[in-house]
């Protein structure tokens, strides 16, 4: 089933968290026929898991850290984000390994983390434009997509991957659906490669400036297993629409 995830980034308080998901479960119709995931900030995690109980809509978190408990200030743990509802959490996402600086080792620790927790890691890959520019973007994603899964290549298929080249996030400039699908397909022989069961099982992602006006444009290929929006997603009916667009 096609994934359709709202990143929500360093947006909205616990009130307006609950005026959003009162107004998006509005729109929310069949959601047994697409899987949709919210990823609020985490202190709207706990509300918001409350609110979508047995709605069908799924929760997630932007971020974790490896280890279970202990002396590190500000993080917060896979069995916290458990606790409170949460079946997925976005790793490496390029503003974590940008701005926060987060190495491919740290995101590789969080994926066998979250395995190990159980919850469904969507792990975050894209080439910056110079990259692009450099004719690098296969090698750039190759490399981060190897980093991150190494050693646990036995179980790619419990990851989702989305792919989200750095120049179009949050900039109104999408990725072609044709490049897009380009480097969706490279991923999928690469993970093939890397674990032949994982076919079929982890879904590929597309994200960078995905509107309701284009995403019906990225989800008639069937690469494109699903979707990960960030501004677009800050409206409930925006959203629900980039849902309910293929
Ligand atoms: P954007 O962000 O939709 O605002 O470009 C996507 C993302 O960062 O996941």
């Amino acid at each position: 089933m096609r994934l359709i995830a709202a990143n929500w980034k360093m947006h909205k308080t616990v009130s307006e968290t609950q005026e959003y998901i009162s107004k998006f479960l509005k729109f929310v119709e069949h959601p047994e026929s697409r899987e949709i995931l919210l990823c609020p900030p985490f202190t709207s995690l706990y509300v918001a898991g409350k609110l979508l109980e047995g709605t069908g809509v799924k929760l997630g978190a932007q971020n974790c850290f490896y280890e279970k408990e202990g002396a590190f200030t500000g993080e917060i743990s896979l069995p916290m984000l458990k606790e409170i509802g949460c079946s997925y959490v976005i790793v490496g996402h390029s503003e974590r390994r940008h701005i926060f600086g987060e190495s491919d080792e740290t995101i590789n620790r969080k994926l066998v983390a979250c395995l190990e927790e159980g919850i469904r890691p969507i792990l975050c890959v894209g080439e910056k434009l110079e990259d692009r520019e450099a004719g690098m973007t296969f090698k750039v994603v190759e490399t981060q997509i190897r980093l991150a899964l190494s050693g646990i290549e036995e179980h790619i298929d419990r990851i989702d991957i989305a792919y989200e080249p750095v120049w179009a996030i949050g900039t109104g400039v999408p990725a072609t659906p044709e490049d897009a699908v380009a480097v969706h397909r490279f991923i999928k022989e690469l993970i093939k490669d890397l674990n032949p069961k994982s076919e079929g099982k982890t879904r590929i992602l597309y994200g960078g400036s995905v509107k309701p006006g284009n995403a019906s444009e990225f989800m008639k290929h069937s690469e494109i297993e699903g979707l990960l929006v960030g501004g677009a997603s800050l409206d409930p009916e925006s959203f629900a629409k980039i849902v309910y667009s293929f």
